[in-house]
């Protein structure tokens, strides 16, 4: 039996039809139901920021979640394959017109990503205050809590709206399919069937 943490949210259809490519009608949630029990498999559907905790803790053997998610949370799981789903930058935003100066004192940046955003800065040695919001971070350059923001950009349409534009990117990134570092060895095989399994509908893609 082989537990898999699913997200919900933004990756969670593209990643949700990987798993019904793969295993048919037999793959389906009930309305509100958060676990799916299969023969072999159980699925579980979290918030896309509490995948990797599931997967470290080994409350789930493998999970799907999003390289920006990875990078920032830190969690020592192992990285199985990139999904090429799901890709998006994390750039840092000003408003149309700013210029990115990291010479200026003191300056204010607003994220969810304020691990991400710590590293970028401080690989610069740019010392910067960093304010931490979960979300509409967009709006805090607008009415001048932040200088600039560090966020994910998609489509960009958030940032146009919003009268903001990228200055900078950060990182790419695309949703990976992760395990448990002790599953990836005592369940190996089950784990490496099902990776086989999602290689193969990723391929098919791409051809
Ligand atoms: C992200 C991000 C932006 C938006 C960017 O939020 O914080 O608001 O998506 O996408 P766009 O470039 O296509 O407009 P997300 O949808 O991941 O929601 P969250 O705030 O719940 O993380």
């Amino acid at each position: 039996m082989l537990t898999v943490a699913l997200p919900k949210g933004r990756i969670a259809k593209e990643t949700l039809e990987i798993f019904e490519t793969i295993f048919g009608d037999g793959f389906k949630f009930d309305d509100r139901k958060l676990i799916l029990e299969t023969e072999n498999f159980r699925f579980l559907l979290v918030r896309n920021q509490d995948v990797a905790t599931y997967v470290f803790h080994q409350a789930a053997d493998i999970g799907v979640v999003g390289l920006d998610t990875l990078e920032e949370q830190g969690l020592d799981v192992v990285r199985l394959l990139d999904l090429r789903r799901g890709v998006c930058k994390v750039s840092i935003g000003m408003k149309v017109g700013e210029k990115l100066d990291l010479s200026k004192p003191e300056l204010k940046v607003a994220s969810k990503m304020v691990n991400i955003t710590k590293r970028y800065f401080e690989e610069r040695a740019v010392s910067v205050e960093i304010i931490k919001l979960n979300g509409s971070v967009e709006l805090a350059p607008l009415i001048g809590l932040a200088d600039m923001i560090v966020d994910v950009v998609e489509t960009g349409t958030t940032m146009k709206q919003n009268g903001l534009e990228v200055v900078q990117d950060i990182m790419t990134s695309s949703t990976y399919l992760i395990a448990n570092k002790n599953s990836y060895i005592a369940k190996k095989d089950e784990v490496l069937s099902i990776y086989e399994k999602i290689s193969e509908v990723i391929k098919a893609e791409n051809k």
